[in-house]
C-alpha cells in the first residue's frame, strides 16, 4: 500500500545517507571502506555519484541509529535493514560496502552490500530482501545515473555487476546498466526499451558468464530490440577492463569487438558443433529458434540468409525449420 511504500523508501533513503556519512566521516569508515573504494579505482566524485557507504562492523550501529531518529523497526524489519529476531536485532550489512540501488527516478529500492575480504563461508554481496520496494527482477542497477545517456546515444550496454557500472561510467560511458547477476527478465528489457531499441550486452571473460548470458538474449529479442554481444579477454570483466584503458582505448575496443547477437550465436554454435552432424541439427534448430522471436519479417530474412552462409546450410531448409516453429507454437 502507499503509505507503507513510502515509509520503507524514506528507510532506505535514510540508509543511504547514513552509510555514506559513516564511510565519510568516521575512522573505522575511511580506513576500511573507503579505502577499499579507493583501491578499486573509484575518485570521490565517482563515490558522491553513486551514493556510495560503509556499513560499521558493529551488530546495530545502523539500526541503533534509525530508532534514535524516529524510524519504526517495522520498516527497518520489511526494507530488510534489520533482521530482526525475537530478542535481538542487528544490522544485515554489517561490515560490508554499500552500493545504493535507485529507481527510474531516483528513489533508494534497496542495496547491494559487498564483503571487503574473501570469505569462503559468506556470500561475495548481499542484497536486499524482496519486499514491497524491492523487486530483485524489475530493477536494473545504474538505470536511474544512465537514462539520459541512454537516450541519447540511442544505445544500453548491459553488464553483470555493480562495480561494471560504475567503472564505465566514470571513464566516460554512462550509458550502462546491470542485471546485478540474475537471469535478465522481462521487465529489466522493458526498463530498456522505453529509452532505446538497442542493446549491447558485454560478458564477463569466462566461458560460464557467456553461456549465461546468451539464453536470456532471446527474451531481447522478443521485445524486438537489435542486439549486439561483446566479450573481454578471459579474466577481465567490464569493470577491470575499463579500469586499465583510457575511454578511447575503451571506445575502440567495444566498436572492434562488438558483434550482431545472431551472426554471433550463429559462429559460436558452429564452433561447437564441429563436424558432429547430429549436433549440426540441434545447432540449426537453435538459430532458427531465436530468429522465431524476432517481430520483423523482413529482419528475420536477413539473419536467414547471414545464417545460411555462417552455417553452410541452405536458406530453404532454414526457412522450413522457421516455418516449423511456427506452426507448433500456434
Ligand atoms: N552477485 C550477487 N551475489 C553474489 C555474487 C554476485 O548478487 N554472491 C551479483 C552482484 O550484483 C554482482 C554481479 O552479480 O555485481 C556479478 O557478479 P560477479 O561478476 O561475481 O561480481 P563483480 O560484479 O565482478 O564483483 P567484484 O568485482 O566486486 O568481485
Ligand atoms: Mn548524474
Ligand atoms: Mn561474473
Ligand atoms: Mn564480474
Ligand atoms: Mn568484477
Amino acid at each position: 500500500e502507499a503509505n507503507e511504500r513510502e515509509s520503507m523508501y524514506l528507510v532506505n533513503e535514510f540508509a543511504q545517507t547514513y552509510f555514506q556519512k559513516i564511510m565519510l566521516k568516521t575512522d573505522q569508515g575511511q580506513a576500511v571502506g573507503l579505502s577499499y573504494f579507493k583501491e578499486r579505482g573509484f575518485t570521490n566524485e565517482t563515490i558522491k555519484e553513486f551514493n556510495l557507504g560503509y556499513c560499521l562492523d558493529d551488530w546495530q550501529a545502523f539500526t541503533d541509529e534509525a530508532l534514535k531518529k524516529g524510524y519504526q523497526l517495522e520498516f527497518l524489519d520489511k526494507t530488510g535493514l534489520t533482521i530482526v529476531k525475537v530478542d535481538k536485532k542487528f544490522d544485515r550489512f554489517k561490515g560490508r560496502v554499500m552500493f545504493p540501488i535507485h529507481s527510474m527516478s531516483g528513489r533508494v529500492l534497496g542495496f547491494g552490500g559487498r564483503i571487503l575480504k574473501a570469505d569462503k563461508k559468506a556470500a561475495k554481496y548481499l542484497n536486499s530482501p524482496e519486499s514491497e520496494v524491492y523487486h530483485k527482477g524489475k530493477v536494473l542497477y545504474g538505470i536511474y545515473h544512465a537514462k539520459q545517456a541512454i537516450a541519447k546515444e540511442d544505445n544500453c550496454y548491459l553488464v553483470e555487476g555493480y562495480t561494471d557500472v560504475i567503472q564505465f561510467y566514470q571513464t566516460g560511458i554512462e550509458n550502462v546498466v546491470a542485471s546485478s547477476g540474475t537471469a535478465l527478465t522481462p521487465e529489466q528489457i522493458r526498463l530498456i526499451n522505453r529509452l532505446t531499441n538497442n542493446i549491447t550486452v558485454l560478458f564477463d571473460g569466462d566461458a560460464a558468464g557467456i553461456r549465461a548470458s546468451v539464453r536470456g538474449i532471446d527474451l531481447i529479442l522478443e521485445q524486438g530490440m537489435n542486439v549486439r554481444v561483446c566479450g573481454f579477454p578471459e579474466g577481465e570483466d567490464p569493470d577491470s577492463f575499463a579500469k586499465q584503458n583510457t575511454l578511447e582505448e575503451l571506445t575502440e575496443y567495444l566498436e572492434a569487438n562488438a558483434k550482431d547477437f545472431i551472426q554471433f550465436k550463429a559462429s559460436l554454435l558452429v564452433k561447437e558443433a564441429k563436424n558432429d552432424p547430429i549436433r549440426k541439427a540441434e545447432t540449426i534448430r537453435e538459430i532458427v529458434n531465436s530468429i522465431s522471436k524476432i517481430p520483423d519479417q523482413i529482419k528475420r530474412e536477413i539473419y536467414i540468409q547471414e545464417c545460411s552462409k555462417i552455417m553452410a546450410i541452405s536458406e530453404e531448409v532454414l526457412f522450413n525449420t522457421l516455418a516449423q516453429l511456427n506452426k507448433k507454437e500456434t
